[in-house]
């Protein structure tokens, strides 16, 4: 035979044929929340076509606007966040929308049917990376909704991470993939471009249990506690029986670098520092999608002290530090932490 059984299988494998075969493992479910995932990867292909042409149209720099979190908004972010929101505010199924560039719930219109999901956003994130042509992608976030009927609130959106009924990422890098986990297994999809589907690439992605790589913007090192200092400097320490020294790797797109720690292994770190005690990224667009999928496929994530995915959100815009990755490095990142080593 020419080609291996299992490149063939993966050519007829589309992520629409995988989100329907998981929907038969749930008696009962309706179809919508395959149509949301549908909803969501179109409109993944739609920022995808931007992203691609970013050099030639004029859509590379900056809007004159910052966000709620501070950050300077780039043209393809504005793009991004209302291709999602117009690709998906007519499904039905969704009851209410929150992103990290918008301050407030993003509301259903009043002429669509309202439904019993909730979606959360990070429309684009690495966005600083745009410019210069380096991998950045999309993270959201799903979950059911707690009020019964009609317009979704802030309860809807305001829940821990544990409760996500599914979470993914989407990667506009080399070749374009989507990641999606409903909590059973985390599968990752290529873009086909000469058919324009999902193929099936990454069945059932498993973390490494422990890692030699480090994700870390070092540059605040001075401004980190001291036991932060300690875990950093331990890394970089030589010492064949531990692996060590960990080899440093940092993309500054969050989604690629956890999209590698994904793959190979070792941990992401955004801890908080004197200027930003509570770090960068932020609890509902970053860290619980990236915390539920990174559990879903054997891996651990941590704020430094609690899980991420027990943290009750009191905010749409709150940070959390981040410390994501394979299971055994998170653990001794929070042993640093808590001044047990
Ligand atoms: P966003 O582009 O959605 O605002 O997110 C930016 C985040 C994240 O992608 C990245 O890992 C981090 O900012 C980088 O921060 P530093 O520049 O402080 O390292
Ligand atoms: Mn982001
Ligand atoms: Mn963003």
């Amino acid at each position: 035979m020419k080609y291996p059984p299992t490149a063939i299988a993966s050519r007829f494998m589309t992520l629409e044929r995988h989100i329907e075969e998981g929907k038969r493992l749930h008696p009962g479910a309706t179809g919508e929340f395959s149509r949301l995932l549908h909803g969501l990867s179109l409109a993944a292909k739609l920022v995808w076509r931007e992203v691609t042409k970013a050099g030639l149209v004029n859509i590379l720099g900056a809007t004159d606007r910052t966000n709620t979190s501070g950050d300077v908004v780039k043209k393809l972010d504005e793009f991004a966040d209302e291709t999602i929101y117009k690709a998906m505010d007519h499904v039905g199924h969704l009851c209410v929308m929150a992103s990290e560039e918008n301050e407030d719930l993003l509301h259903i219109p009043e002429q669509y049917p309202h439904g019993k999901y909730v979606l959360v956003y990070d429309p684009l994130d690495g966005s600083g990376n745009i410019d210069a042509n380096v991998t950045i992608g999309s993270i959201f976030s799903i979950h059911k909704r707690i009020t019964a009927s009609g317009k979704g609130t802030l309860q809807d959106v305001l829940q821990p991470g544990c409760k996500q009924a599914a979470a993914g990422y989407v990667l506009y890098g080399s070749s374009m993939m989507f990641v999606y986990s409903t909590g059973q297994g985390v599968h990752g999809f290529t873009l086909d471009p000469t058919v324009g589907e999902f193929l099936c690439s990454h069945e059932n992605i498993r973390i490494p249990q422990r890692g030699q790589i480090y994700s870390v913007n070092e540059g605040n090192f001075n401004r980190w506690e001291p036991a932060m200092q300690r875990y950093l400097q331990y890394l970089k320490q030589e010492d064949e029986s531990t692996s060590r020294p960990y080899s440093a790797r940092y993309i500054g797109s969050l989604v690629a670098d956890v999209h590698r720690t994904l793959l190979y292994g070792g941990i992401y770190c955004y801890p908080g520092d004197r200027k930003n005690p509570n770090g960068k990224l932020r609890l509902m667009y970053e860290n619980n999608p990236l915390a539920y999928i990174v559990e879903q496929a054997g891996g651990a994530a941590s704020n430094g002290k609690q899980r991420i995915l027990d943290i009750k959100p009191e905010t749409l815009h709150q940070r959390t530090p981040l410390f994501i990755g394979s299971i055994e490095d998170v653990k001794l990142a929070e042993e640093f932490l808590s001044g047990k080593r």
